[in-house]
């Protein structure tokens, strides 16, 4: 075994909840992973990010490769203790960052070539030089090497961009060894064709991995058809391991993947939302720009507990965003990722009681009720 290891609590239909064991300390599933791109939370302090009630962060091999650069962070001693984060890190594999961010990609059996959308300088990546970035940067989760087309795609460029991601998911094993501690988890691809997503499940299930996420969607297929394919998806993969979606999403999109037997998600929404003014509360969006927060002594949400609730009005939080100041994306992030948590602690509950339907009836019918 790896030591790191998933226990499955409780199910209720087909939501489930567990926990990930790691030698860095549990993961509460189902579990939302805040992004920590380039080694930072943006606007958090690590131990804020902890006060939210995040057990796990991701990472990128894609920007800290670029910037600045994994030998580097592993002669500091790893990323943990680089950005100060004890807990356990999940680091995704760059290959899909590549394909959305870096200049003149060329993709080849071998892996991609690539210029940084940094500074233009030429890079490679390969499902070797992935797993060894990852290892030097210490993280507790790696992915596999892949890559997907955005949606809507022919389906022969599905096919074929899966098939080359199932070989990239055989080398990514190899090249990832036995390593006690840490867990690697194959990536299921296909884009929405049933078929083309069983390929994929088999081709992962032979190889074997710790966990097993399901990529290729929140690609521009929207809500409707991404909740089509998770009506099968998750089915595919074993049971008995963690099943993490890639990249998902809003609140109402991380309600309907758990119901559907998701353990894990991660979106860089409730931080990047933050920094442009953007709540996320039990009654939906508010957008503290708008005028009408300009005189209110009301918090945000009365019923959050979070710093920027506790403390601020909304006038204060519509002025600081208004003034530009720094404080409105740190207390803006924090809230929405401590609500996020708080979602994601309310559906544990409801999951482990067996009153997870009464759970979503009362997470849709708050927000028909709206921002007052
Ligand atoms: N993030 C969101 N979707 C994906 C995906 O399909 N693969 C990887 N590696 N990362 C993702
Ligand atoms: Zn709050």
């Amino acid at each position: 075994m790896t030591g790191v290891t998933f226990e499955l609590k409780a199910t209720d239909g087909r939501a489930r909840t567990g926990v990930i064991r790691t030698t860095r300390g549990d993961i509460r599933t189902p579990a939302f992973m805040p992004v920590g791109t380039a080694a930072t939370v943006k606007a958090m302090m690590p131990e804020s990010v902890a006060a939210t009630g995040a057990d796990i962060l991701l990472g990128n091999t894609y920007h800290l490769m670029l910037r600045p650069g994994a030998e580097r962070i592993a002669r500091l001693g790893g990323l943990h203790r680089f950005m100060n984060w004890e807990k356990p890190i999940l680091t995704d594999s760059g290959g899909f960052q590549v394909m959305s961010l870096a200049d003149l990609r060329k993709l080849t059996e071998k892996g991609v070539t690539f210029r940084s959308h940094v500074d233009g300088s030429k890079h490679e990546l390969t499902p070797e030089r992935s797993m060894e970035i990852q290892r030097l940067l210490g993280s507790d989760i790696v992915m596999c090497f892949d890559e997907c087309p955005a949606l809507p795609a022919d389906r022969a460029r599905i096919e074929e961009s899966m098939r080359l991601s199932m070989r990239w998911a055989a080398r990514s094993k190899a090249a990832f060894g036995d390593r006690p501690g840490h867990a690697l988890f194959g990536i299921q691809q296909g884009g929405l064709e049933p078929d083309l997503r069983e390929e994929s499940a088999k081709a992962l299930r032979d190889i074997g991995f710790d966990g097993y996420a399901i990529g290729g969607l929140a690609v521009g297929e929207g809500q409707e058809a991404m909740f089509a394919c998770l009506d099968y998806a998750p089915d595919m993969l074993p049971n008995d391991k963690p099943r993490y979606l890639m990249g998902v999403g809003k609140p109402d999109d991380i309600l309907g993947a758990v119901k559907r037997g998701v353990d894990m998600m991660d979106c860089v929404l409730p931080s990047r939302s933050g920094r442009t003014g953007q709540a996320w509360t039990r009654r939906g969006q508010v957008n503290i720009k708008n005028a009408r927060h300009a005189d209110d002594p009301r918090p945000l949400d009365a019923e959050c507990t979070c710093p920027a609730c506790r403390n601020y009005s909304r006038a204060y939080l519509h002025h600081v965003f208004r003034a530009g100041e720094m404080i409105s994306g740190m207390l803006l992030t924090w809230h929405n990722l401590h609500y996020y948590q708080e979602l994601m602690a309310g559906m544990r509950a409801a999951i482990a009681e067996g009153r997870f339907d009464a759970w979503e009836g009362e997470f849709h019918a708050q927000r028909a009720e709206g921002d007052i």
